[in-house]
């Protein structure tokens, strides 16, 4: 049987944001910088970086930004191009590459995550699809692979559904859905349960999942004859757990790290981090954060914790 090729990727982006109101109350939380570009262009140059070139949005209200940043900017262009800022000019245009197709699909209501990867059946078809949580920034090891682009080489091998997992802390377990089944290889778990934010003494491992994942289309007709779960929504988890009573699903435990910058903390360590590494920034940050520790607490502090 020929080997099919990862060639799509679903960005459900018509989430409410909520968490980060009154920033998202007119602009989409996808449009948030981490330093000086959106979590959305991460998430888009991830999928590239795995061989992607078919990247579809399912978008709601006020998500209008994101529809913007991957068209050509023309005034700002010209512009750039004028002035002959021409180090810009390839910044702005790198955002969409010649070799890379963009549509765009509006999710009416958001009925949940599983809804929002439904509306984008039409625009997929029948061939797996990758789908990616532009709230999740994941960051691949230094020189390596895109966490994306792991996967994708994990699926050229598996031909089925591949979910990014990460392990956590027992305590961290009730903010996950914590997937369960047999290791079949260093890093490959094959899954038979998955428990949707478990308490720690109930959660069936420690193996979170993240918001990456590779799925076949069998998932369309399991989603579309789901019954809306829990708050009324229609879960992509549900329809995952569907998938495996049909095909097998599998865990794969990526290289790499993941910053939940849909929570503030999340966001701010991303932010940090990222600025850390930035060429441009990160020497001066660097010196920044070093005074601000001798300014404040940081010094005083370890010293009050090894007197007490
Ligand atoms: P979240 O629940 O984390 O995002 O959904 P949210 O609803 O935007 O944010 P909060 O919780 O209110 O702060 C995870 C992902 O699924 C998308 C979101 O855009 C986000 O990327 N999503 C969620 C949809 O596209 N449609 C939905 O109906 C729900």
């Amino acid at each position: 049987m020929q080997k099919s090729t990862l060639k799509k990727a679903v960005f459900p982006v018509a989430g409410l944001g909520t968490r980060f109101l009154p920033a998202t109350k007119a602009s989409p939380k996808e449009m948030l910088p981490i330093v000086d570009k959106p979590l959305i262009q991460y998430a888009v140059e991830e999928a590239y970086s795995a061989g992607i070139r078919d990247m579809i949005f399912v978008t709601g209200r006020n998500k209008r930004a994101i529809e913007d940043h991957f068209d050509t900017a023309y005034e700002l262009e010209t512009e750039l191009e004028k002035a002959e800022k021409h180090e810009l000019l390839s910044l702005v245009r790198s955002v969409q590459p010649d070799d890379m197709t963009v549509s765009f699909v509006r999710q009416p209501r958001s009925l949940g995550l599983g809804h929002a990867v439904l509306c984008a059946e039409h625009l997929v078809g029948n061939e797996p699809f990758a789908v990616l949580l532009a709230d999740d920034l994941m960051v691949g090891p230094q020189g390596g692979m895109s966490v994306m682009a792991q996967m994708a080489e994990q699926f050229q091998e598996l031909q089925q559904s591949i979910l990014a997992v990460q392990e956590v802390p027992a305590e961290q377990t009730r903010r996950y859905g914590i997937v369960a089944g047999e290791m079949v290889g260093e890093h490959l778990m094959k899954v038979s349960h998955m428990v949707e934010k478990p308490a720690p003494e109930a959660a069936p491992s420690r193996m979170a999942v993240a918001g990456r994942y590779i799925l076949t289309p069998a998932v369309f007709e399991l989603l579309r004859h789901q019954p809306q779960g829990a708050g009324g929504e229609i879960q992509l988890t549900d329809g995952i757990a569907g998938l495996m009573q049909h095909e097998s699903v599998y865990a794969f435990q990526y290289q790499g790290k993941r910053y939940d910058c849909g929570s503030k903390e999340g966001f701010l360590e991303a932010t940090v981090e990222l600025a850390l590494q930035h060429p441009e920034v990160g020497a001066y940050f660097r010196n920044y954060l070093d005074h601000l520790q001798i300014g404040w607490s940081g010094k005083e502090r370890r010293a009050e914790n090894l007197e007490r």
